[in-house]
């Protein structure tokens, strides 16, 4: 029996991934690429929505597919390659906007709240389509499934809409995906300021943990994250959001269920729940961060084994967006 399909990426837009990508996505990914057929991309095409730096681009993409490999990701077992390798991703994105709607890709949160950040001049056309060219990668793979955290969800939505619409009006060429979603750790928080994401892109370093780090400044950054006033080591998202967040991150790493943590922390402060989560936190990053180092001393080796998977990568791909191609009436090449 062939096993379903898994497609996920990630932009390639900071030197290092951060936690939240780590425990909303990448763990998901190790565990899931088991029993599926996995497609892991670094969405380097993606990360061109916003200005870059050439050279730091090229850079962060190997980057991130050495992290992809240290958090382990296999690559002889997953697809894991990059987006750019692959031409058909761009071709079908320029297929799939011709079926999407203006006002459709305008409601996504996303470009609405990144758009408000860069302001008009700054925000590109490629921004506002940047959803369909992410639908574009998960459809040419036929995906049965895409693990991604919560602020993905839109945009999975948003390729489920657009493969109906295009299997509808032109007949059978995509599978309509199911996004995954492990409701718990869905959404890490930043530590400076807990009721927003997390993210690569976050205005002060402070509150983001990074995959790469020096592990001592990451347990700094957890002895400052923000908490409350109460004391108490108690999971509460409404009135306590830091030390919850906190809670879900140790949950998360150490493989255990937050109340046997509120248990081993009761009646003590703050400080030692903290030291706990910063060991949790160096033992699982250390050789994560290790393993990376090695495999970037090394980018002959890294690209060769991403040039190898963007073959494997580009049959299946090619394969779809041939048939879509005949479907809409283009005329073949003779
Ligand atoms: P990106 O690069 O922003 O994030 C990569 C993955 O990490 C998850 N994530 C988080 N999960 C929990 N808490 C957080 N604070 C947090 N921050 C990030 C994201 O949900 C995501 O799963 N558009 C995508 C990349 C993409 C993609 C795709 C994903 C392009 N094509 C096809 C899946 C399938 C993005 O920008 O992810």
């Amino acid at each position: 029996m062939t096993k379903p399909r898994l497609y996920s990426g990630m932009q390639p837009s900071a030197d290092s991934l951060q936690i939240g990508n780590y425990i909303g996505a990448l763990m998901q990914w190790r565990e899931m690429q088991q029993s599926y057929d996995a497609f892991f991309s670094v969405v380097d095409l993606h990360a061109l929505t916003v200005p870059n730096d050439p050279a730091e681009l090229r850079e962060k993409t190997r980057r991130t597919a050495a992290q992809y490999i240290a958090a382990g990701i296999e690559p002889s077992r997953s697809t894991l390659y990059v987006q750019s390798h692959v031409s058909a991703h761009a071709e079908l994105a320029w297929i799939l906007s011709t079926v999407t709607g203006f006002g459709e890709a305008g409601r996504m949160t996303q470009f609405k709240d990144k758009s408000s950040r860069y302001g008009t001049d700054a925000t590109s056309v490629g921004l506002f389509t940047y959803p369909v060219l992410m639908a574009a990668d998960i459809l040419l793979y036929q995906t049965d499934l895409v693990p991604v955290g919560d602020d993905q969800k839109q945009h999975v939505e948003l390729t489920r809409d657009l493969a109906e619409r295009f299997n509808s009006r032109y007949g059978k060429a995509f599978t309509v995906p199911m996004p995954v979603i492990q409701q718990d750790t869905a959404r890490i928080y930043d530590l400076q300021n807990p009721t927003a994401k997390m993210s690569k892109s976050a205005e002060t370093d402070a509150g983001v943990l990074w995959l790469l780090d020096d592990p001592s400044k990451s347990a700094k950054k957890i002895m400052r994250a923000v908490t409350d006033s109460e004391g108490s080591v108690r999971y509460d998202r409404q009135n306590k959001p830091g030390v919850s967040n906190l809670l879900v991150i140790y949950a998360a790493l150490s493989g255990r269920q937050i109340p046997s943590i509120e248990d081993e922390y009761a009646g003590r402060g703050y400080g030692d729940f903290k030291k706990g989560l910063a060991e949790v936190v160096v033992n699982e990053f250390g050789p994560v961060r290790e393993r990376a180092l090695a495999l970037l001393d090394d980018p002959a080796e890294l690209d060769r084994v991403l040039a190898v998977n963007a073959g494997k990568a580009e049959e299946v791909a090619n394969k779809t967006l041939a048939d879509v191609y005949d479907k809409v009436g283009l005329l073949r090449r003779a």
